[in-house]
């Protein structure tokens, strides 16, 4: 079931000047059950160049408290505006969309999943990381980015597994790209889950392809309506041409079409 909501600004931090955590709470009712990689269509108003909605991702939830967390790069107009606004606003989101990362059950058997974020391509594995922490799985993070100042939430991740970075200018972690970790030579994993950019995704699954392990990636094709009704978000895929916003936007990457 989605939903359109005024949800409350709840808190606004700033990780680093472009970077924020974006509270929203919903002051009538419980939220509904939320998968990671499921995403928010938020409406900004004031600005004639933001009068799509933006998706972004769900980083967190706090279900007690009614509230989710997101995380936001401030790229542009959009994003933006999201950093001027303050405690008690409200914002119109429909939520949540799209279908989200799998949680094993337990009685399968306990896995070891690695969650792979770049960038902004993070947030979804926060959530991701604690709900498989929290269905009894073993998440390991491997977050990549250029430099130490890129590397955001180290402490929240590490509340549900072990996390291992990378940054290109060796100021944090191992030197390289997060497909140059050596935990991809040291340890087996059941699964693996990534988000960020494409050609990030692309190393990732063609890697996992060769360690034979199942590959998961979310995509963040441009989106306009986020529902499925203006077909700006196709990816083309082993089945034909789908919208990423209503089909995804989590593949396994053995249905895209990538090479
Ligand atoms: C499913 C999904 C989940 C997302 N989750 C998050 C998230 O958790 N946090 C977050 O900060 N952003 C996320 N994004 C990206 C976010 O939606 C865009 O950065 C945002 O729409 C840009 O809006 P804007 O008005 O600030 O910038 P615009 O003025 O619209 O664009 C500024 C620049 O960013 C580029 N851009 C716009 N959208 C994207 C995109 N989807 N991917 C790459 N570049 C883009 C534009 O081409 C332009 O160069 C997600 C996108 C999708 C599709
Ligand atoms: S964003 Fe409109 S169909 Fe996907």
């Amino acid at each position: 079931m989605k939903f359109v909501k005024d949800l409350h600004v709840d808190s606004i931090d700033f990780l680093r000047e472009d970077y924020i955590l974006l509270r929203l709470v919903d002051p009538d009712q419980a939220l509904p059950p939320m998968l990671p990689g499921q995403f928010v269509q938020i409406a900004i108003d004031d600005s004639s160049t933001t009068f799509l909605r933006r998706p972004i991702s769900i980083n967190d939830v706090d279900v007690e408290k009614h509230s989710i967390v997101l995380l936001i790069h401030m790229v542009g107009d959009g994003t933006k505006s999201l950093g001027k606004l303050r405690k008690g606003q409200t914002l119109n989101c429909i939520y949540p969309l799209g279908n989200g990362f799998t949680v094993p059950p337990i009685s399968e058997g306990k896995k070891k999943l690695l969650l792979i974020g770049g960038g902004v391509g993070t947030a979804p594995m926060l959530l991701y990381g604690r709900q498989l922490f929290e269905a009894g799985h073993e998440p390991v993070f491997l977050l990549g980015g250029r430099s130490q100042r890129d590397l955001l939430e180290l402490d929240r991740f590490s509340a549900f597994g072990r996390v291992f970075t990378t940054t290109e200018d060796s100021t944090m972690g191992e030197t390289g790209f997060v497909t140059h970790h050596s935990i991809w030579k040291k340890e087996q994993f059941d699964s693996v889950a990534a988000c960020g950019p494409k050609p990030m995704m692309q190393a990732v699954a063609k890697l996992a392809r060769e360690y034979d392990t199942p590959c998961f990636v979310s995509l963040e094709n441009l989106m306009a309506c986020g529902i499925g009704a203006c077909l700006c978000c196709i990816e083309k895929t082993v089945k034909g041409n789908v919208c990423v916003c209503t089909e995804g936007p989590v593949f396994n990457t053995n249905q895209l079409t990538w090479e």
